[in-house]
């Protein structure tokens, strides 16, 4: 079976008051709405030291700063268009 992609958002502080609770909220929709449940594991994760670039997210190594709501669905569409 395919390893399963990572996804981790950053619930530190600094990203969560920057509007990352949204972003999770939004994520989970996708990836249900997707049925992207059994290809990507998200997660939450601790401060990535990359506070004054938040919101942060990283796919498998790939670390994305500046995750906004109004930006999140085309990363994903990036990300993760060519497996839904
Ligand atoms: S709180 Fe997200 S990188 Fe520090």
């Amino acid at each position: 079976m395919a390893k399963k992609i990572e996804m981790q958002i950053c619930l530190g502080s600094s990203c969560f008051s920057r509007g990352n609770k949204e972003v999770v909220a939004f994520i989970r929709e996708y990836l249900r709405k997707n049925h992207l449940n059994d290809k990507v594991v998200f997660k939450g994760a601790r401060c990535m030291g990359l506070c004054s670039n938040g919101p942060n997210l990283r796919i498998n190594e790939k670390i994305i700063e500046g995750v906004s709501l109004s930006g999140v669905e085309q990363i994903l569409e990036k990300e993760f268009g060519n497996i839904k």
